[in-house]
């Protein structure tokens, strides 16, 4: 039983496998064909936090494909008190083949995904982002041509979406750096982590943007307060302040593509002028999470 919960749990070679059929879903897409690969198959989506790109991409990806989606929210009492996390993941893996889940927590995702007996899928964790990450990757590689040997750099906080691209570079052999405040960067035990499941990979921290962009392929940000740290958002704006990815930042790195997982807090961690300007290519990356969760779909259900 595969599941996806971290980056990691794909290979390079699988990674490359999934995106093989997410490229050629894509090309039949363009060109007005829907080829159903799962037909009667039901995923479900369990989510505890809003999304509009997760959950919309997931859906139409399963409906592309043939099969049926369940998009199941806070009136289902997953997490809660009205029954265990092992009592809701063994009934619902009876009835679907497969389940994308976000969750508060990451610790949730991992409990459903032993019980549950179908693959199941993080579509979004306090910790980890990985359907982002992949879709960010193939994006980058459309755009670019290739990713082995560039940098990506991440400026701002080192959260979810961070944390897998860090991972996802890592992998495929591309350089991560994220530049962001001490208080901001990873922890000592994702470092740890990290450096256990990717000796040799070349991500790197620094507090300084503008050494960071420089010659970097893909500048990416995020919000600096994820859902759940709402209360913190007046001390993250302070704390993240020198960090925006503004035009000014974007002149260090003229030939780079401007990226963000969206929402996205306009005049916070980007202004209109990079997200609306030349370089962005964030619309992109939105609509190929739809193309990269078919790879993914297709792939993860042919191995179940
Ligand atoms: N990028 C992303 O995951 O967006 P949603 O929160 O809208 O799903
Ligand atoms: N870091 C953000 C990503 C949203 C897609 C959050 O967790 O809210």
């Amino acid at each position: 039983m595969r599941h996806l919960i971290v980056p990691e749990d794909l290979s390079a070679a699988e990674v490359e496998a999934v995106f093989a059929v997410s490229r050629d879903l894509q090309e039949k897409f363009t060109a007005g064909r829907r080829d159903a690969l799962l037909p009667g198959r039901v995923l479900a989506l369990v989510f505890e936090k809003p999304s509009l790109r997760t959950r919309v991409s997931f859906q139409t990806a399963m409906t592309h494909l043939g099969g049926a989606s369940l998009f199941l929210g806070e009136d289902t009492g997953f997490a809660s008190s009205r029954e265990s996390i092992a009592d809701f993941g063994r009934v619902l893996g009876g009835y679907v083949d497969a389940i994308v889940c976000r969750s508060k927590s990451h610790d949730t995702i991992c409990q459903l995904a032993e019980v549950a007996g179908v693959p199941v899928i993080n579509g979004l964790s306090d910790q980890s982002h990985p359907c982002q990450a992949l879709a960010d990757v193939y994006t980058l590689r459309q755009h670019v041509g290739r990713v082995q040997g560039l940098t990506l750099t991440f400026v701002g906080d080192g959260n979810n979406v961070a944390r897998s691209l860090a991972t996802v570079c890592g992998i495929l052999g591309m350089r991560f750096v994220l530049a962001a405040p001490r208080a901001y960067q990873f922890d000592a035990g994702f470092r740890r982590h990290l450096a256990a499941i990717l000796p040799g990979a070349e991500i790197e921290e620094t507090t300084d943007p503008v050494a960071a962009v420089t010659g970097a392929a893909a500048v990416y940000t995020d919000v600096w307060a994820s859902m759940g740290q709402e209360k913190e958002r007046a001390e993250r704006q302070k704390a993240l302040a020198a960090y925006q990815v503004n035009e000014a930042l974007m002149a260090h790195c003229p030939d780079a593509v401007f990226m963000h997982c969206l929402p996205a807090r306009r005049g916070e961690e980007v202004t209109d002028g990079v997200i609306d300007g030349p370089q962005s290519v964030v619309l992109a990356q939105a609509a190929n999470r739809m193309h990269v969760q078919k790879g993914l779909l297709a792939w993860l259900l042919g191995q179940a």
